[in-house]
């Protein structure tokens, strides 16, 4: 995974554009259907290095897997309580750490099995503590490395439901309690500071499973079965942001986003990129809003002068993934753009906070990191460019060759073959576009 790939100034782009399936929606949809006593149909499901370790792990487990002609995904299910196929073993997780935080929640109400969860080398940095606390609260045991990473042994046990409150805005976690929450007896209640991406909860409301959202309180009941057929994965906003950011930045783009996920606790991205100035019309999902169904929209975005902005820590968690996007925009826009309380960035697939001062400092940028963040300084010019690294980051790769575009010089991303994690057809998306140009 270290080939360079060089990015040189193109453009503009131009004509619609429809982004990857959603990675977080994907995760969730193979193993809720999973979990199901009967086949769930999912329709866009993303073909991706990190969603297909997902399907490996269900497989694993025992649920069946077909594609449709069509190209849907048919998941027959082992149920929520049957009895695994398997009787435990090793699960290995690749790069996912949605899979890695979200799946111990379901073997951990699953008693007298033992499953070990293991990766590749950037998993195995990632803190896995979070999810031990709450699932040894209710009756789990669980082991780790030197007491806080991978890999994971989860030794199933008759769950008691618990009143936990999380200590980092983290929508992995939440989902992690979430799920055990669904075998738990009793109640299970997960509160978290700052809202986040909401996407279980969703799918527990259309599985009818007894939940309750209150505030940022998330309620549930112990079940004995989803209720679940068909799911539809809309486009990943995430993945959308780095074809946004580039129409954004390279003068004279238009671009027309189609069928892109618009859940307001994914789109704080675009929320702050319009406080930039920056042309993006399209209604965005009414911040606050509750529903089972996940909205589907169009955006229509154009490129032009960024002002800087300040990024508050609440605003965080609604764009946690596209936090190094806001800062390649903030050093082409005027003034200084800060972001805060990002300190998490700090436990992505890498230091994202030291990955992009490192890496746009580079490319010329005047950026400095924070303790929990970072400042950029830009003067509303491009960027001379250079070289930078992903560190195995998918999204510093991609956030690499948008910079290329958008540079004076030209990028060199070393390591870009890694964007296929998540966005397998990048490149040709983004070339697509400038052809049209
Ligand atoms: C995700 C939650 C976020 C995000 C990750 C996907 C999810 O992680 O960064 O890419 O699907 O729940 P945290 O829960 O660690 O913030």
């Amino acid at each position: 995974m270290t080939a360079a790939e060089r990015f040189e100034p193109a453009g503009p782009l131009r004509g619609d554009y429809r982004p990857p399936a959603d990675k977080s929606i994907s995760h969730r949809a193979a193993l809720f259907g999973a979990m199901c006593d009967e086949p769930v149909s999912v329709r866009g499901y993303l073909d991706s290095a990190d969603t297909n370790s997902t399907l490996d792990a269900v497989r694993t487990l025992g649920a069946g897997l077909e594609r449709e002609n069509d190209g849907r995904l048919v998941i027959r299910g082992v149920g929520l309580h049957a009895p695994l196929d398997a009787t435990g073993g090793m699960i290995g997780v690749g790069n996912a750490g949605t899979l890695m935080r979200l799946l111990p929640g379901w073997l951990a109400g699953q008693p007298g099995r033992t499953w070990t969860l293991d990766g590749d080398e950037s998993i195995r940095r990632r803190p896995m503590d979070r999810v031990a606390e709450p699932l040894r609260l209710m009756g789990a045991h669980v082991e780790l490395r030197e007491e806080r990473l991978p890999p994971v042994t989860v030794r199933g046990a008759q769950l008691t439901g618990v009143d936990y409150e999380l200590p980092v805005a983290s929508a992995q976690v939440k989902s992690c309690v979430l799920m055990a929450g669904m075998l738990a007896s009793g109640e299970t209640r997960v509160t978290e500071r700052e809202m986040s991406r909401d996407h279980t909860e969703r799918l527990l409301r259309m599985a009818r499973v007894p939940f309750e959202r209150d505030g940022l309180t998330a309620r549930v009941c112990e079940v004995d079965e989803l209720e679940l057929d068909e799911l539809v994965v809309p486009g990943d906003p995430s993945s959308a942001a780095f074809i946004v950011a580039a129409a954004l930045l390279v003068p004279g783009s238009r671009v027309v986003v189609r069928d892109v996920g618009l859940n307001w606790t994914r789109t704080g991205f675009f929320a702050i990129a319009k406080r930039m100035g920056a042309v993006i019309v399209g209604e965005l999902e009414p911040p606050g809003t509750e529903a089972a169904e996940e909205p589907v929209g169009e955006l229509d975005v154009a490129s032009g002068p960024l002002e800087a902005t300040v990024v508050e820590p609440h605003e965080v968690p609604l764009a946690i993934d596209e936090l190094t996007l806001v800062a390649l925009l903030g050093a082409h826009a005027e003034g200084e753009t800060v972001v805060r309380g990002a300190q998490e960035l700090r436990l992505k697939e890498s230091d994202r906070i030291s990955a992009v001062v490192d890496g746009l400092r580079a490319l010329g940028a005047d950026i400095e990191a924070t303790p929990d963040g970072f400042a950029v300084r830009g003067s509303g010019s491009p960027l001379p460019g250079g070289t930078i690294e992903s560190r195995g980051d998918h999204r510093i790769a991609m956030l690499g060759a948008v910079a290329g575009l958008a540079s004076s010089g030209a990028v060199e991303v070393v390591g870009m073959d890694v964007a296929a994690v998540s966005y397998p057809g990048f490149r040709d998306d983004l070339r697509g576009l400038i052809g049209r140009g």
